[in-house]
């Protein structure tokens, strides 16, 4: 088959050479993408006085024609035609007849691969925005419904001190709206026109590189044309904050696996969510929050594989940069469906709160409410501490907690301490006090809660 570039050429081409060198199967993913670039640069080339007016409105009736074809999909791609841009402009041959031949004039397949590039990018950032927005505002109403409910806070994972169950909530809401900030500085970079750089020079036709970047909604063009097609910083950009919001869900979901387990039993996950075993009749798996935590890989694997693409690259155009597709499709549909899945999962699971509370009265977390106290009393704090620690270590060995010392042997280890202790060493009352701006007290959590419906509306 003869190519679109084949002027040069004698030798035969060969299938599977084709084949290799083809990206097809993959960036029609930009189909309408690359459509809407060649019609704002058309309706450019006509306003240029480039192509005829005539000549425009063929070209612009054919890529319409096109559009609709492509969403009823009533097109056929082949990978004779190599990529996206080549079966379009082939396809628009066989709508129009030769004008076709008019619409690639004043551009390159690479600034047009790259414009594709950041329509697709800025199409899917912003549903992306849409996704964490809306994940944030299901964290928020959660921890709502839980500023009471306690929990054991972890360090090492070994009970450390009690706090929220929603306060532990809003961390991932922090968590989740710094990544959705990452989101919108990310569209700054990525809402940059390179539609005119040409193959990487620019060109000698009077094109206007504006117009056909407000045409396509972008706030600005690139001031350098070969930067214009060789840079995939915005692409590498958003992999990496793609990353950070899987390892955010991910380490979210690690956890969600543990709480569901039988020693925990602090959640449950609706069954929407869950899957049975094909031999163990009792399962009740947690599949979704495991494949989230799984696909973290694959993102984490796409930075990666572009970051080494690049490191390398002459400017301006390589071929090489056609591996940067599908790592960024394959981005893209692992985070918004995550997102999505990750929502639908907090917003119906079952709280155990009185399995979580009861988690933090049978243990020690409360060992600092009472070495506090101490230094409350004036103890330096060191030696409140060494008191506490040998408490610990003496109802260790008894079988006993701090709580069930009786009152005459805590004012054998110090007179300062009255019956208010017992009060003070209830889990509930620990969390309660911690004040703290930013701690997980009762009225603290209900200040970020505030805080955080208020920036869900604003935005
Ligand atoms: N399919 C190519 C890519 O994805 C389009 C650009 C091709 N440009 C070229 N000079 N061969 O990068």
């Amino acid at each position: 088959m003869k190519k679109l570039w084949g002027g040069r050429f004698t030798g035969e081409n060969k299938d599977w050479i084709d084949a290799f060198g083809a990206s097809i199967s993959f960036d029609y993913l930009m189909a309408k993408q690359d459509i809407l670039g060649s019609l704002a640069h058309v309706k450019m080339l006509g306003a240029c006085g480039i192509i005829t007016e005539d000549e425009m409105q063929q070209i612009q009736n054919g890529l319409n024609s096109l559009q609709e074809k492509l969403a009823n999909n009533e097109i056929t791609f082949t990978i004779q035609n190599e990529d996206i841009h080549l079966n379009i402009e082939s396809l628009l041959y066989e709508e129009i007849g030769s004008v076709a031949g008019k619409l690639h004039t004043a551009r390159s397949r690479n600034d047009q691969v790259a414009t594709d590039m950041h329509l697709y990018l800025k199409e899917t950032v912003e549903i992306i925005i849409e996704k964490t927005h809306h994940l944030r505002s299901v964290l928020v109403d959660k921890a709502a419904e839980n500023v009471e409910t306690i929990m054991p806070g972890y360090t090492h994972l070994q009970h450390a001190q009690p706090i929220s169950f929603g306060h532990h909530l809003l961390a991932y809401y922090q968590m989740i709206t710094r990544d959705q900030k990452r989101m919108q500085e990310n569209l700054q970079r990525i809402d940059i026109s390179p539609l005119g750089a040409a193959a990487l020079a620019g060109t000698t036709f009077p094109i206007d590189r504006k117009m056909a970047a407000e045409e396509l909604g972008f706030s600005s063009i690139y001031d350098n044309s070969l930067d214009a097609v060789s840079d995939r910083d915005f692409l590498v950009e958003y992999l990496s904050n793609a990353s950070i919001l899987m390892m955010h869900l991910s380490r979210f979901c690690g956890e969600l696996i543990l709480w569901c387990s039988y020693e925990f039993q602090f959640v449950e996950l609706s069954d929407t969510f869950s899957t049975g075993s094909s031999i163990m009749p009792q399962k009740k798996n947690p599949d979704m929050a495991e494949l989230i935590r799984g696909k973290t890989g694959r993102v984490y694997g796409n930075l990666f594989q572009l970051l080494t693409v690049i490191k390398g690259l002459p400017l301006a155009y390589n071929k090489d940069l056609q591996e940067d597709k599908e790592g960024m499709f394959d981005t893209s549909e692992t985070i918004i469906h995550s997102l999505e899945i990750m929502a639908g999962m907090i917003e119906t699971m079952e709280i155990n709160k009185s399995n979580m509370q009861q988690a933090t009265e049978k243990d020690f977390s409360n060992a600092t409410e009472l070495a506090d106290y101490l230094a409350n009393k004036g103890i330096p704090f060191r030696q409140a501490h060494e008191i506490v620690g040998k408490l610990v270590l003496e109802c260790i060995q008894q079988g006993t907690y701090l709580q069930d010392i009786p009152l005459e042997k805590y004012q054998q280890v110090s007179p300062a301490i009255k019956a208010d202790i017992y009060e003070k060493l209830r889990s509930v009352t620990a969390v309660k006090n911690r004040h703290s701006s930013g701690g997980t007290g009762f009225d603290q959590v209900k200040e970020q809660i505030e805080k955080a419906k208020t920036e869900l509306q604003i935005e």
